[in-house]
């Protein structure tokens, strides 16, 4: 953990746990999340033209950036909802989406099957800006939804878990809740508990707290801390500065397609490039 300057400006949050993870550059291991001269173009337009990033275990990455700058496509291209145009994405040391092969002498890449690639996403658990729950189903229902639908455990198991990521999040006593009758911070709850029953490795949040009132977002960030503050890997695209000041491990500014500035919370208080800077002035 970096040392951190200013503290205002978090909500619901008392910091009393100091997190497990390692300082940066401390990690002899294999990244959780390895980018390599990402790129992603839709059609004629160019979104991405060669990110590098590496996430490491137990860390917290922010990534910051204007509208439009491809902050939920790199997400998606993790989480294999996109294909690569250029580059490479490794998680947990494995390259998702592909396999080397030789082929008459060459080195070539392979398309993982349908099978592997659900594999391969099971590492990861993600959170969107709409917590999409099922409306017919409650709290509990769809917490357990994945578990027995995609990874086959039992109801009971799957009840058991539910329960325990519903109490993770603050929410045992919601568990019989149809979404309707939750919150928009209790739903958002609820879908973070929804991703953390497949037991992922790596958290994705895209924008988890914008579409919420500002009184809700205090009980969604502090559960994200808590997340945090346990050791999960997470990489997270929001506009809460000061979530990013207390939890990133890594801040990151995308622009134009690339990595604009990359470095510790305390960039935020000191950023270097112009464009940072008046991205940070619109936000701040
Ligand atoms: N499936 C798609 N087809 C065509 N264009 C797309 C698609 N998905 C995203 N784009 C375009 O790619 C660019 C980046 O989109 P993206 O959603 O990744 O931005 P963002 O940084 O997440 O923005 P925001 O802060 O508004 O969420 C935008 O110009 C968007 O219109
Ligand atoms: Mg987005």
């Amino acid at each position: 953990m970096s040392t951190h300057g200013n503290t205002e400006n978090m909500q619901n949050s008392s910091r009393d746990t100091v997190r497990p993870s390692a300082p940066a550059g401390a990690h002899s291991g294999v990244p959780a999340v390895a980018i390599k001269d990402v790129h992603k173009a839709f059609g004629a337009l160019h979104v991405l033209k060669g990110i590098n990033l590496t996430v490491n275990p137990g860390t917290v990455t922010v990534i910051l950036g204007p509208s439009g700058s491809g902050k939920s496509t790199l997400l998606r291209l993790i989480n294999q909802l996109e294909t690569l145009s250029g580059g490479e994405i490794d998680v947990d040391g494995e390259m998702v989406g592909y396999r080397h092969v030789e082929r008459g002498g060459q080195d070539r890449l392979q398309e993982l099957t349908e099978k592997e690639i659900a594999a391969q996403r099971e590492k990861l658990g993600m959170v969107f800006q709409r917590f999409n729950l099922f409306p017919h189903m409650t709290a509990l229902q769809n917490v357990m939804e994945a578990p027995v639908h995609v990874a086959g455990v039992s109801k009971a198991e799957a009840k058991a878990r539910a329960e325990k990521e519903l109490a993770r999040v603050g929410l045992a006593d919601r568990a019989e809740h149809y979404p309707a009758e939750l919150s928009g911070g209790q739903q958002q709850r609820v879908a973070i508990a929804r991703a953390l029953a497949m037991d992922p490795e790596i958290m994705l949040f895209d924008e988890p707290t914008s579409a919420l009132d500002p009184e809700l977002v205090g009980e969604v960030l502090g559960v994200m801390r808590s997340l945090a503050d346990g050791g999960m890997t997470m990489m997270v695209v929001t506009h809460e500065i000061g979530f990013a000041r207390e939890v990133a491990d890594q801040v990151v500014f995308i622009d134009g397609g690339v990595v604009v500035e990359a470095g510790g919370p305390e960039i935020i208080d000191n950023p270097t490039e112009q464009r940072f800077k008046d991205f940070l002035a619109h936000v701040l």
